[in-house]
């Protein structure tokens, strides 16, 4: 296994797009890292960078210890998995996943040998003799991952590798990237678009915007203290809600929500900021809890799904909407039609700087 750096990396495109402006990330042996960001933010640029598919503009990218920038994909000791799989289909499962080791030389044994330790790894033995024509999605996908696994090679690439799947089989391969992580202790560089993919996989997460790296950190590190909104906004379901306010010194006024008590210990610039208030961080607020903060809401609409209750509705100003998401059983005051107090947990709320930085919280 390998570590991996990516110095200042830029890929500008011939037609003078430039998908990835300078991005520097590290990541450990043995790490799991996921680069997740909406589509079209410069993810799989970046991992094809890495491959050596694609040229790097500018930077450096260096696997262990060794500058790979200029070296040619199959010198770079890596292997990626695509969301397409690209088997070859007149070829069996055992052919697939042997492929590249017979053409390296390898002898016919120890392919084999090779072969079906994969196999076994990914709980795929007795499908070595099929085609890809005979197999399902799924595990189509895990033969692909096989093809990869064989090669034994320093660091794993990963494409969108699972949204070509449905959703149960979505969850359920995704518990088999975790173990087949834990099983090979493998360096991974996962792209996905799926925050929730990125939240359950990565040892950390490098969120993409535009091109450029957001924010880097474990997953429940970006979730409760997100850099900016846009990351605050990316995690998270549903997403984090957003008031307007201003800071008067000690607490936080909003137009949204002009009954609303907010104290806000901390200081703050003057000007239009915004809270971040996270659905699951609104309990009722407790009958005569003098000097707590509170916030009321218009209930409109509520999604029962069975263990949660996701309520949806509007702020003091009849417009602002505000959604809730608590535990069915602690949900009996989210009623359509019912007007309800809430406590905001201001410990777990974000407030953001009118270009959506974070702003130090209360001590
Ligand atoms: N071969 C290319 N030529 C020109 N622009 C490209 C090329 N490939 C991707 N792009 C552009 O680069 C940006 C990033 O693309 P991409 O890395 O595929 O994003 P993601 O994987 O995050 O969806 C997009 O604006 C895309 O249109
Ligand atoms: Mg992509």
């Amino acid at each position: 296994m390998a570590s991996l750096a990516l110095r200042a990396l830029r890929k500008t495109y011939p037609n003078g797009t430039t998908a990835v402006h300078d991005i520097s990330l590290q990541v450990a042996d043995g790490e799991f890292v996921v680069l997740v960001g909406p589509s079209g933010c410069g993810k799989s640029t970046t991992l094809r960078m890495i491959a050596g598919l694609e040229e790097i503009t500018s930077g450096q990218l260096l696997i262990g210890d060794e500058d790979v920038t200029d070296r040619p994909p199959a010198q770079r000791g890596l292997a990626m998995v695509f969301q397409s799989y690209a088997l070859y289909p007149h070829m069996t499962v055992a052919q697939n996943m042997g492929f590249a080791l017979k053409l390296a030389g390898l002898d016919t044994l120890a392919v084999r040998a090779k072969v079906e330790h994969a196999a076994n790894v990914l709980q795929i033995g007795p499908l070595l003799a099929r085609t890809p024509r005979e197999l399902s999605g799924g595990q189509r996908q895990r033969v692909a991952i096989g093809r990869a696994i064989v090669r034994e090679p320093g660091v794993f690439l990963f494409d969108e590798p699972l949204s070509n799947l449905d959703a149960a089989l979505r969850g359920q391969m995704r518990l088999e990237m975790a173990r087949l992580h834990q099983a090979l202790g493998a360096t991974i560089v996962y792209v996905t678009h799926d925050q929730v993919e990125a939240m359950t996989l990565g040892s950390r997460i490098a969120v993409f915007n535009g091109g450029r790296i957001e924010q880097v950190g474990a997953p429940l590190a970006l979730y409760h203290r997100p850099a900016t909104r846009f990351v605050a906004e990316f995690l998270g379901s549903p997403t984090m809600n957003f008031l307007p306010v201003r800071h008067d010194g000690h607490a936080l006024l909003s137009s949204a929500a002009p009954d609303a008590l907010l104290p806000w210990p901390a200081p703050a610039p003057a000007g239009e900021l915004v809270l971040g208030l996270r659905p699951e961080h609104l309990p009722p607020a407790a009958d005569g809890a003098e000097g707590t903060a509170q916030l009321t809401l218009q209930v409109e609409h509520r999604e029962h799904l069975g263990d949660l209750v996701i309520a949806h509705g509007r702020l003091g100003d009849g417009r602002t909407p505000l959604t809730v998401k608590a535990l069915a059983a602690q949900a009996g005051h989210l009623l359509p039609g019912a007007r309800v107090r809430l406590r905001p947990d201001l410990q777990h709320a974000v407030l953001f700087d009118a270009q959506g930085r974070a702003l130090p919280r209360p001590a």
